[in-house]
Order: structure tokens, then C-alpha cells, then sequence
């Protein structure tokens, strides 16, 4: 059910008669902000009086007397300068709600327009520990493709593992030079990442020693920027001080950047020259980030010893990986990494010549892109392809393999640069057949406002923070008030069913509930959470409708089936608690089809959460059990039931479950 696109349809019929912009004018049907002026309100009658020469009230009396909404309206009232107010009328929503009560989609009609979507989503680097970002792309990756599923698109998702890199040459260097044989008999996973943390420390190391006396330098030098800005901000007219001290303002705020970069730096160092065995190791390898270059450059060029390396090595990084997916409860169609493409790469770069596309500059090969200062590098001078030659053979492939009309890339905003030019690059390429959209999302913090590290500081340990998560959930959700008041009490067996379905939907919700653009600061605390916008909160609203069930003796199934058999009549909407649920109940399809549209799950999350609270509103005005008669108990349970269905099918849609006693 589309009720705005219905209101706009009938006011579209009433308008064709004025205009040729009937439908312009009809998509001028909104929500009202205040229930005073109705439920809907079009304004359409302002811009139209002034195209027609006449006063907008008389104009919007008389689209009135052409609009037919009888079946669902009110008759319309007519406001101010011209708003025609809509407010539908209590026995069509009723109506509308009973039979989506019977719906097994929920009032949700499968669309016309079917399309086929590519979602590449996840795509960690493996060998290297996934870190939250890549959860929360995983994460909203799963949730746009049920949603879009859902409605009724074809989904082709697509796990674009970084299987092929760098980070594979520095486990390949440190296996040889740094591996606890035993250890790695015993648990390879740990052993692996072990030595895969000492070449990355090694090489920051280096690097950090590299750079820090410039970035010294740079912040002394600002230092001396800020004196001689105070000074002559001191010195300033008044009419030039608002001025200058903006700019000691900004420049503060450049030196406290560039002593943070000092300080990151010398972090690094530390790191390395507090550590004896550390310290060791970087003294016997200084030449270890050109070395880990030339395994990586062997692996690529087909040397047999590396290339039997990671063959070997690579399903153990995997393993932890799938651990993390399968706690997530996460599948995807394929998982083509970026090491399938490797043989496609030389034909990319030929083609791009070929046609004029690409020229050397420098000794590498570029790609040059209108409205760009940097070209795309698809070969450097080493002859090494890069992260844009594999995602160019990976467009090819994809659209010959799939076609699909639309590629999704659900991926870091820092990478929004990379994708603005691998999208010029097609669009010169002529790649027009397939809508390209970066799907980017903004960083995790935490309490500091930094990006989050998991424990031990590596952004290791994603596996861990979920078992966090589950066990804040236990304390939280097993020990709370309401759960006490259960009967019979939970059993141990619900309470870990519980704990995980809050636990991981916690962590699922938080990365979903935030616009996916904004970064938002990690707290397990507020997140499994009873009160506010969390999972715990919609699961909980939904476990009460399923008690309320129980209290009555009858079930989900047996009030649905009643639904089916009556018809339009098991509700009605009498309470304005009552209406306002239902009415937000029937706007399920609408917020799914805006979620589609700006691919912004967090829609459908205030959705529930809205939905949610209208439920516990209702519960206070209207008791359910202790309905007055008889009639009003059956409606009342249909209702709760009918919210409890769309709650369930709403969570389900953001990869989020739900548990029938919490
Ligand atoms: N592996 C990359 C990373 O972890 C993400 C890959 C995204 N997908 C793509 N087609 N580039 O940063």
C-alpha cells in the first residue's frame, strides 16, 4: 500500500482538467507535520492560481469539487492562503489494515519496475584483520540487498576479497622470517596474524623514522605561524580583529592536526624501540617495506614457492573471516577477490591504449580524466597493476558475467575518490549500461571521537567485540525488570537465544540506525540498551505483542486467519492512538521504497523505531486484554498483531531477529 502515491494519483484525475503539469502539481501531496490539518496536505493550489491568474482559495475549491477521495477521505478542507487539507477517513484505514493483517507480504506490493542489482559489499583484505568498517559495510551491504530483494528486485552480491595485495606480501615475508613454527602447528589463525602484525609494525616503523623529523619541522614551524598571527591580532583594527582571530582559530586548529600526526608518528616508533624483540627484528630487517614489495611483485609475476604460499595460507585467513560471517549470520552469492581478475589486468591496459584511453607519463601508464587534477594510474613503472586496473577487469566482468542495470559499491567514504574516477573512467570507456553508485559510509569512533580500534589496540579481535556485545546483552537484557517478571522464568537455553539475537542485532542496528554518511561513536553500552532507539527496544516491543498473544490463549497465525476469513472488518481505528499506529503501519512500503531510493536502511530503522513507541503509546491508552468488551479486545489484539508482523518483517529485513519472550 502506497498512500501518497494513491492521494497523488486522485488529485493528478482532479488536476487534469487545469493543467498540463497534472502530475507536477499532484506530487505536491505531503505528510502534514501537525495531525490538526489532516493526515496529507497539497499546496499545489498556490503555484496554480498564479499560473491561472486567480486567487489560490477559489482555486482550491474547485480542485475539490473535482478530487474524488470519498472512499478513503474525509470530505477535504481548504486552509489559509489554499492548502487543501486530507484526512482519511478511520473505517478505510481499519479496512486497509485488516487486509494487510492478511497479507503475507505485509501490504507490500512486488514491483513493476523489477531491476537487477550487483551489490559489492564486505570486500575485506584478508591476511590483514577486518575491521569495524568493514562490519559496517558488510552490514549494510546484507540489509540493502534484503530490502531490495524484498521488493522484488534480483540481487547478485558479490564479495570483492582484497586476496591479491600488499598484505599478502608481508604475510609471505613474515612467514619466512618470523614464523613460531610450533604455534602456527597449533592455531595457524593467531600465528598468522601474529607475524602479519610484526611486518606492519617493522614497516611503520621505518616509515614513521622516515618522516617524523619533517613532520617535526612542520609542526615547529607552525608554532611560530600561531605567535606571529596572535601578535597581529592583537595589534588589529577593530574592524580587522573578527578576521584575524579567525585565522589564529584556524591555524590553532592546523597545529593541533599536525601535533597529533607527531605524536601518531612517535607512537609507531615506540612501538617498535619500547619492545626489545621488536627492536631486534627491525635492526636485522631495515630493508623490509622494498622486501614485502618484491614478494608481493613475485606472488604476481607467478613464482611458484609464493604463489604455493598463498594458496596454502589463504583458507586460513578465510576461517577468520567466515567466523565473523557466520556469526553475522552473512552469505553471499559469490566471492570473486581480486586475485581472479589478475590475468584480465594486461587486457584492461591494452584496451585502454588501444583505443586512446590510456598514455605513458612518467614511465607509468594513466588514464586521464576530465575534471580530475590526478590521472588514473592503471600500471606503474614497475609494471605493477593497481587497486583501479583490478576494479576496471572487475566492471568488465561483472557486466558480461551479470548485466546488471545497477552496480552498487558499498564502500569507505575515504574511497569516494577512487570511485569518482573508476566511474569518469567507464563513463569515457562508454560504459552507460549499468547506473554506478557509491554506496559510502562514514567511520566508527569511539568514546574520543577517534576511529575505534578493537581490543588490544589492532583492530583485531572483531570476533571478540561481538562476543562483547552478547555478553553485555545477557547482563542487560537476561537480568532485566521485565525479564524477571516472566513466568515460567527463562531457562539458560532463552536466555543465550536471547543474548545472541540482542547482542549481534545490537551491533547491526547502531551501524544501521545512523545515516550511513555520518560516523558515529561506539557505545556497547548504549546499544544493547532497553530505552532509546536500539534493537533491544523493537525486539522487546515485539516479544510484548507475542505475551499479550499468549495472555489471550491465540497465536499470530489464528488472528491472521481470522483476517482472511472477515475480511475488511477485524479492526477498527476509534483511538487516535489507535489510528496514528495503524496509519504509520500502512507507510511499511513507502519507507522501503525511499530506503531504495537513497539506499538508506536507517529509513526503515526509524520506521520501527517509530512504530515501536506508537505501540507502547497504545498499550497506555488502550489496553489490549483489559479491553471494555469484547469486540474492542479482538480488534485490539489484531492491531498489535498486525505491528508485531511488520516489526518482525522490518527486522528481518535489516538482518536483525527476533525472540518470542525477553
Ligand atoms: N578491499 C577494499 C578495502 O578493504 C574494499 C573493496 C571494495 N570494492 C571494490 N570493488 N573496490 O578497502
Amino acid at each position: 500500500m502506497q498512500i501518497q502515491a494513491l492521494l497523488r494519483k486522485r488529485l493528478a484525475d482532479a488536476l487534469e482538467t487545469f493543467s498540463a503539469e497534472a502530475a507536477e502539481f499532484a506530487s505536491m501531496v505531503r505528510p502534514t507535520q501537525d495531525p490538526k490539518f489532516g493526515d496529507f496536505q497539497a499546496n499545489c493550489a498556490m503555484p496554480l492560481g498564479k499560473q491561472l491568474g486567480k486567487p489560490p482559495r477559489e482555486v482550491a475549491a474547485e480542485i475539490v469539487a473535482k478530487l474524488d477521495v470519498e472512499d478513503l477521505c474525509e470530505p477535504p478542507s481548504i486552509a489559509g492562503p489554499g492548502f487543501i487539507n486530507l484526512r482519511l477517513r478511520e473505517d478505510w484505514i481499519a479496512a486497509i489494515a485488516s487486509q494487510t493483517l492478511s497479507d503475507d507480504r505485509c501490504g507490500v506490493q512486488p514491483t513493476a519496475d523489477r531491476k537487477r542489482f550487483l551489490l559489492d559489499y564486505s570486500s575485506p583484505n584478508v591476511a590483514k584483520p577486518m575491521h569495524v568498517g568493514h562490519i559496517r559495510s558488510t552490514v549494510i551491504g546484507d540489509s540493502l540487498t534484503r530490502i531490495l530483494r524484498f521488493l522484488g528486485h534480483e540481487t547478485i552480491t558479490d564479495n570483492h576479497l582484497g586476496d591479491w595485495g600488499t598484505q599478502f606480501g608481508m604475510v609471505i615475508y613474515g612467514y619466512r622470517n618470523f614464523l613460531n613454527a610450533d604455534a602456527f602447528q597449533r592455531e595457524p589463525v593467531p600465528e598468522l596474524l601474529r607475524i602479519y602484525q610484526i611486518v606492519n609494525a617493522l614497516i611503520d616503523y621505518r616509515k614513521a623514522l622516515g618522516s617524523v623529523g619533517e613532520a617535526k619541522r612542520r609542526a615547529e614551524a607552525m608554532e611560530a605561524d600561531i605567535k606571529e598571527a596572535r601578535a597581529a591580532a592583537e595589534a588589529a583594527a577593530p574592524a580587522e580583529a573578527k578576521k584575524a582571530h579567525k585565522a589564529v582559530a584556524a591555524l590553532e586548529r592546523r597545529s593541533r592536526a599536525a601535533a597529533e600526526e607527531v605524536e601518531a608518528l612517535q607512537t609507531k616508533i615506540r612501538a617498535v624501540e619500547d619492545d626489545p624483540e621488536l627492536r631486534t627484528l627491525a635492526e636485522q630487517h631495515p630493508q623490509i617495506a622494498v622486501a614485502v614489495l618484491e614478494e608481493t611483485a613475485k606472488l604476481h609475476a607467478g613464482d611458484e614457492e609464493n604463489l604455493r604460499l598463498w594458496k596454502q595460507l589463504l583458507p586460513y585467513c578465510m576461517d577468520e573471516i567466515n567466523r565473523v560471517y557466520e556469526r553475522l549470520d552473512i552469505r553471499f552469492d559469490h566471492t570473486l577477490g581480486e586475485s581472479f581478475y589478475h590475468a584480465m589486468l594486461p587486457g584492461v591496459v591494452e584496451q585502454l591504449r588501444a583505443r586512446g584511453l590510456a598514455a605513458e607519463s612518467e614511465g607509468a601508464v594513466c588514464v586521464f580524466l576530465e575534471g580530475f587534477d590526478a590521472p588514473m594510474i592503471v600500471q606503474k613503472q614497475d609494471g605493477a597493476y593497481l587497486y583501479a586496473t583490478t576494479d576496471l577487469a572487475t566492471l568488465e566482468y561483472r557486466r558480461e558475467t551479470f548485466r546488471p542495470d545497477e552496480i552498487l559499491y558499498v564502500v569507505d567514504f575515504r574511497q569516494g575518490d577512487h570511485f569518482k574516477k573508476l566511474f569518469a573512467a567507464a563513463a569515457q570507456l562508454g560504459i552507460a549500461d549499468a547506473k554506478l553508485v557509491h554506496v559510502s559510509f562514514g567511520t566508527v569512533l569511539d568514546q574520543a571521537g577517534r576511529p575505534l580500534k578493537t581490543r588490544s589496540g589492532t583492530l583485531a579481535g572483531l570476533v571478540g567485540l561481538l562476543d562483547d556485545a552478547v555478553a553485555r546483552a545477557y547482563e542487560v537484557v537476561c537480568s532485566s525488570e521485565q525479564a524477571e517478571r516472566l513466568n515460567p522464568p527463562l531457562s539458560e537455553q532463552e536466555k543465550r537465544e536471547i543474548a545472541d539475537c540482542v547482542g549481534i542485532g545490537a551491533i547491526k542496528y547502531a551501524d544501521l540506525a545512523h545515516h550511513r554518511t555520518s560516523d558515529y561513536k561506539f557505545s556497547l553500552e548504549k546499544m544493547v540498551s532497553l530505552d532509546g532507539n536500539t534493537a533491544a527496544y523493537v525486539q522487546y516491543a515485539y516479544a510484548r505483542v507475542q505475551g499479550i498473544l499468549r495472555g489471550a490463549e491465540t497465536s499470530e497465525a489464528e488472528i491472521c486467519a481470522r483476517a482472511e476469513k472477515k475480511k475488511d472488518r477485524v479492526m477498527v481505528a476509534g483511538q487516535p492512538a489507535e489510528r496514528s499506529l495503524l496509519l504509520s503501519l500502512l507507510q511499511f512500503e513507502e519507507v522501503l521504497q525511499q530506503v531504495r531510493e537513497e539506499y538508506a536502511p536507517n529509513l526503515l530503522v526509524d520506521f520501527l523505531y517509530d512504530i515501536a513507541k506508537k505501540l507502547a503509546v497504545m498499550y497506555e491508552q488502550c489496553p489490549v486484554l483489559k479491553a471494555e468488551d469484547a469486540e474492542t479486545r479482538a480488534s485490539r489484539l489484531a492491531i498489535v498483531t498486525l505491528a508485531a508482523r511488520i516489526l518482525r518483517q522490518g527486522l528481518q529485513l535489516l538482518g536483525i531477529g527476533v525472540v518470542p519472550r525477553m
